[in-house]
Formats: structure tokens, sequence, C-alpha cells
């Protein structure tokens, strides 16, 4: 059963900025009977866990920039509004969101982008924030090789999360970063993977 929490992270991902008051009444259809001050605990737990953020008197907003951040980040909590958390050695979405709001990109691209934590991210800004920033993103997975293709365009903003060598394997194909045995060849392809990524910038 979900909990109300759940509940409520699914319906700020849904509707966005959000009163409690019409959170309230959204949840009542789930859960009937939910007393309002339930609905304002579980909240400010989500924000005491960084999963939402407060705007103002009872509004959250999943997609505010965090101006406190600093280059030091951690989020123990992974925040399932974005990607498939079920994936090998995907990323919480925060970090990746306060970086395009900080530097205000508005050509983003993601060239492993596993099953899409920064696309689905960036599908948020667009949908509740009208943020208008273009996005493209591939996978070894979808046929993308960055060992061998250059990405598709320039860009502002370069977000690269490989494989840390060979901790997950992702796939037995040949120009899988994980899939290389020799650490120094490993080095190599990743550099090769970053210099194209700085040459689409
Ligand atoms: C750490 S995961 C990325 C996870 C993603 N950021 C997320 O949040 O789900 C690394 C990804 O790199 C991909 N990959 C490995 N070698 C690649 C290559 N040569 N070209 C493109 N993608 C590659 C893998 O398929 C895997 O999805």
């Amino acid at each position: 059963m979900t909990s109300i929490r759940t509940l409520l992270l699914e319906l700020v991902d849904e509707h966005g900025a959000n009163h409690i008051r019409e959170l309230h009444i959204e949840v009542l259809r789930d859960k009937p009977g939910t007393p309002e001050h339930t609905i304002r605990v579980r909240l400010s737990e989500a924000v005491a866990d960084g999963l939402l953020d407060r705007l103002g008197d009872g509004f959250y907003d999943v997609y505010a920039e965090d101006e406190g951040m600093t280059s030091v980040v951690s989020y123990p909590n992974r925040c399932g509004l974005w990607g498939n958390s079920r994936y090998r050695g995907n990323c919480d979405g925060r970090l990746f969101k306060n970086l395009v709001l900080r530097y205000g990109a508005r050509k983003v691209a993601d060239p492993m982008a596993g099953p899409g934590t920064t696309r689905d991210v960036i599908a948020g800004l667009n949908q509740y924030k009208r943020a208008g920033i273009e996005f493209w993103g591939g996978d070894l997975r979808e046929g993308f090789d960055l060992t061998k293709q250059e990405l598709p365009g320039r860009f502002d903003f370069l977000w690269l999360h490989p494989p840390y060598w060979n901790i997950v394997r992702y796939s037995d194909a040949p120009g899988d970063l994980s899939n290389v045995e020799d650490y120094a060849e490993f080095r190599e392809l990743l550099m090769l993977c970053l210099k194209r990524c700085y040459d689409a910038l």
C-alpha cells in the first residue's frame, strides 16, 4: 500500500508546486480521513530529507534550485522522482538539477544516461518551470557508443556519469567501459570520452 509520504511525492511530481490544502484534498481521495496535520508532518520530513523544497508558507517544489548548495553534497536517501532506482549505479537527480539551475544551462547532454535520470529531471523542469531546456541523452544500451561516436551537436552543459571501471558490469559489448579489464586501457577510453564531451561544449 502506498504510504502518505510516497503519495505526496508522487502528487508533487505530477502537479508541481502545490499548497498543503490542495495536497490534502488529493490525499483524501486515496486515504479518506487523513488529518491535515499528517500532511504537514510528512511534508516537513520530506523537506528535512531533502526530497522537497519549501518555497513559502505551505508550498513545496522539487524543482527549485538549492541555492545554498556548495561543492560538498550528500543525498543519503535517493529521490525516487527521476530515473530508475533499481538500475545499478544510478544517481540521484538532485545534484544534476541544482547544477543545471545554478549554471543556467540551456542545452544539455548526457551521453551515458542509463535509464534516464537526467532526461526525467529536464522533462520535469520543462513541464513545471517552463524552463525550455533542450536535452539529448544517449547510452550504449540504446546503441550510442561514446568511445566511437561524437555527440550530436554542441551543448552548454555536459553530464557524464561513467561506469566505475569494473565495479558494475553493464554489458558484454566491446565499447562498454565497465567491460574493459585492463585499468590503463579503461583510463585511456575514459579520457577519450571526456575529450569528446569537452569538444561538444
Ligand atoms: C553509472 S551508469 C549511468 C547511470 C545514470 N546516470 C542513472 O542515473 O541511471 C553508466 C552508464 O554508462 C553506459 N556506458 C558504458 N559504456 C558506454 C559507452 N562506451 N558509451 C555510452 N554509454 C556507455 C552504461 O550502459 C551505463 O548505463
